[in-house]
């Protein structure tokens, strides 16, 4: 086999995922559309509107593209493999229907009390003045909500509310001033729930479930999980604190459960399905369903992937995922994502990276956002702008490790937490 291949994204993600596929003896080419500057190291980036699927069909058909890996949740949520299979170009990633799974909150919660899936519960509303009275009745109770938009808003949809005041807030937002446009005209408010987050990936072809090691990402912006949330500003693999019991819990019953679910539906799945998990007094709950690799997940994950990724891909998109071997090695890894100054909230770009050449020889640096200048100079282009991932035998020894070549490495207000798998190993009892 050589394969050619188109990767859609361009994220640390992305550049991770490119850095495996290209290890596999069966690639011919890989395209990344519009990739980065960390992908471009390993292979040909190209532009492409990545949520118009007759786009991303015209570009994968010019390159003779055998196999799209479709990563981000919007090219998904747009029907870009449906596009390309019905064209007959094999796609990683699940169509549109069953991508709906993250991009409608309130499928996802129909589906889960469908299927008996352990979630906290949630009321869907398209009228503003019901979803106020809702929300203060929670409030009346002593208890305390999250107000989700249905559709997909940029990682920004979810706010969990302290207050009555800050949920009626979040509702004005979403459905009055429509700050998430037609992904907040409808809304779910879910009861809040309180414990140790987890994210629990696996790859399927629809009836074969194979899973990935647990790990961990960090939402908000400061140590001690203070601030406002970033799309991921941490991350660790695995979480010591996780009882392998509750794992396969919700393995068997969350993941495998809503694969199954899908299936019956109408609506296979095909690709990677990440259940976000709060570990809760009552037992493992859903948080939300995720279509695809999650970001920085994905930066930690790969490295620890033994098994060749473009054949695991090419499996899935072809249903034959039970023919190939999943193994993961045993080390632990840990993921620092460095950030523009001021993300999540405006910040300013095209300041020079220095030092990614003095990092260790097996220490990782997925670029998130920086791109080449035209002298060849790297700068900063966004707010995630770089995940340094170092391995160890446990998460404290590659935590050290992480954190002393993050230090090596410098642009101008740089700034990354200081605590990511801090506690990694702590009983379930320690906040993060
Ligand atoms: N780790 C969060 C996400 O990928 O949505």
């Amino acid at each position: 086999m050589a394969l050619n291949v188109l990767l859609i994204g361009s994220g640390a993600r992305e550049h991770a995922i490119a850095w495996k596929v290209a290890q596999s003896p069966n690639l011919g080419k890989l395209w990344i559309g519009p990739g980065n500057a960390g992908t471009a190291a390993y292979g040909e980036n190209v532009e492409v509107e990545t949520t118009d699927p007759e786009a991303v069909l015209a570009l994968a058909q010019r390159i003779h593209a055998d196999l799209v890996i479709v990563t981000p949740d919007d090219p998904l949520a747009a029907g870009v493999v449906d596009c390309l299979e019905a064209a007959g170009i094999a796609a990683f990633g699940p169509t549109r229907a069953a991508a709906e799974i993250e991009w409608s909150k309130s499928f996802a919660k129909q589906l889960m009390a469908d299927a008996g899936i352990a979630t906290a519960g949630a009321k869907t509303f398209d009228n503003a003045w019901e979803a106020r009275e809702f929300a203060r009745a929670i409030y009346m109770a002593d208890l305390q909500c999250v107000v989700k938009a249905d559709g997909l808003a940029l990682g920004k949809g979810v706010v969990v509310c302290d207050t009555v005041a800050e949920a009626l807030q979040a509702i004005e937002d979403a459905m009055v001033h429509n700050r998430f446009g037609p992904a907040g005209a409808r809304i779910v408010i879910e009861q809040r729930m309180t414990g140790r987050e987890t994210s629990a990936h696996a790859f399927t072809d629809g009836v074969t479930v194979r899973h990935m090691p647990f790990s961990c990402d960090y939402k908000p912006v400061f140590d001690g999980n203070v601030g406002p949330n970033t799309g991921g500003i941490g991350v660790y693999s695995p979480p010591g604190w996780l009882d392998p019991a509750i794992q396969s819990a919700i393995e068997n019953e969350v993941t495998e459960r809503a694969v199954r679910a899908l299936a019956a539906a109408g609506r296979p799945y095909r690709g990677v399905i990440y259940p976000g998990m709060m570990l809760t007094a009552d037992g493992p709950q859903v948080v939300e369903f995720n279509s695809r690799f999650g970001d920085p997940e994905t930066e930690v994950l790969l490295p620890r992937l033994r098994s060749d990724l473009l054949d695991i891909c090419h499996a899935v998109a072809h249903g034959r995922l039970a023919e190939v071997p999943v193994e993961w090695s045993d080390d632990a890894t840990v993921g620092v994502m460095m950030a523009s100054a001021g993300y999540p909230g405006e910040y300013e770009t095209g300041f020079p990276i220095e030092g990614i050449d003095s990092v260790d020889s097996d220490v990782h640096v997925f670029i998130a956002g920086a791109q080449r200048d035209e002298a060849g100079v790297l700068r900063t282009s966004g707010g995630r702008v770089l995940c340094v991932v170092a391995i160890g035998a446990t998460v404290a020894e590659a935590r050290t490790r992480a954190y002393d070549n993050v230090r090596r490495i410098h642009f101008e207000g740089a700034h990354y937490r200081t605590d990511i798998g801090a506690t990694a190993d702590a009983p379930i009892e320690a906040s993060r």
